[in-house]
């Protein structure tokens, strides 16, 4: 006997997104974007499933990279953020990892270490000022990294602060400043793109995508779900029923009495809380599947459990019912919206303690 949450885990949906992204771009290369723990989804397993197709990875940090390579990884890897310690340039050489370089201290770590990289990628900041350099400071560090020796090959690469938003300029105007950059500083090959970017912009041909999002089939727009968009939906987040008790109108449930019935109905009692990653701040309301019937979260979330009750059916309610939280037809996207959140939280910060099933057992065409 075992407490019933369980996150199953498509692999093939996810090659599906993979496949999908590369589709839009024919004449792109893509990272699959595996940081911190695949957005909770499981890098290693992700990133073996993946291995085979994928051009690269691309994670936040060399721990990442190394637990990659360790678990038998074989693809390129790339540190989006390069090195956050100098020592760190001679396991990139050790382990054949690619890196940004995205300030002074790291080419200069770098050149000290003489480590030889295939592939570093100058990171321009178009506009977001979150990490990066300017133009006149990217030319500077592409030339002394082509005197180095030490790069195969410098690209350059930029991240966008909006491109979710469709309306927002700022996508365009980060494009026009990067493109700018490429050409007077000589440098062939770009990578621009994030998940809502591959989707709805348009992006440079050639160069190097970077789907983290989509491959999860979870949407970056707000108020678009990744299934709308084409996208296989990967995390199925499910428990069951634990108990159950008939309310009278006005009885009162869970933490702070926060929720009061408002006529007579069952209740249900369902093994899943915020200590498993479900969000606490998921208000009353929140939508899920019970027993294959629309049903909502009634009052506050606990640690291990929440109470819901059905939105509009009387089917009788029993322990041992099927809920789905998230997952299939009940989307991610919708239950983030009700926490006050975006899809990208829920399934990035999900701990350890569902049991964690993946499906792997056919191939996708
Ligand atoms: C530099 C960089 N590239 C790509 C991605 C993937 O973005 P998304 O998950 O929106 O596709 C991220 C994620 O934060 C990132 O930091």
């Amino acid at each position: 006997m075992a407490r019933p949450l369980t996150a199953t885990i498509d692999l093939n949906a996810v090659l599906h997104n993979y496949r999908y992204a590369k589709k839009l771009h024919p004449t792109c290369k893509a990272f699959a974007v595996v940081k911190s723990n695949a957005y909770g989804h499981g890098a290693i397993k992700v990133a073996l499933h993946l291995d085979n197709e994928a051009d690269a990875f691309a994670v936040a940090a060399i721990e990442e990279a190394i637990a990659l390579r360790e678990a038998g990884v074989v693809s390129p890897i790339m540190l989006l953020e390069g090195v956050f310690e100098a020592d760190e340039w001679e396991l990139c050489e050790k382990h054949g990892f690619w890196s940004a370089i995205e300030n002074d201290l790291q080419l200069n770590w770098l050149v000290s270490s003489k480590a030889k990289i295939e592939k570093v990628f100058v990171k321009l900041d178009t506009g977001m000022h979150r990490l990066g350099v300017n133009k006149d400071e990217a030319s500077i560090l592409v030339e002394t990294l082509r005197k180095s020796g030490q790069a195969d090959e410098v690209l350059l690469m930029t991240h966008f602060a909006c491109a979710d938003d469709l309306s927002d300029i700022t996508t365009m105007n980060q494009l026009t400043y990067f493109e700018k950059a490429r050409y007077e500083i000589g440098v062939i090959e770009a990578s621009v793109a994030n998940s809502a970017a591959i989707m709805k912009w348009s992006v440079p041909e050639g160069g190097w995508i970077r789907p983290g999002i989509m491959l999860y089939g979870i949407s970056p727009f707000a108020g678009l779900t990744g299934q709308a968009l084409g996208l296989a939906p990967v995390m199925t987040l499910s428990s069951k029923v634990i108990s159950v008790r008939s309310l009278k109108k006005g009885d009162k449930v869970g933490y702070a009495l926060s929720y009061e019935a408002m006529g007579d109905h069952q209740l249900a009692t369902v093994a899943v809380g915020y200590g498993d990653g479900y969000p606490r701040h998921a208000k009353d309301g929140t939508p899920l599947v019970l027993n294959g019937f629309p049903a909502q979260l009634a009052g506050r979330v606990s640690m291990d459990m929440i109470t819901v009750r059905l939105t509009n059916s009387d089917q009788s309610l029993e322990i041992g019912q099927d809920a789905i939280l998230w997952g299939g037809d009940m989307p991610v996207e919708n239950v983030a919206d009700f926490a006050g959140t975006i899809g990208y939280e829920l399934v990035t910060r999900m701990t350890s303690r569902p049991h964690y099933r993946y499906i792997t057992d056919f191939e996708l065409k």
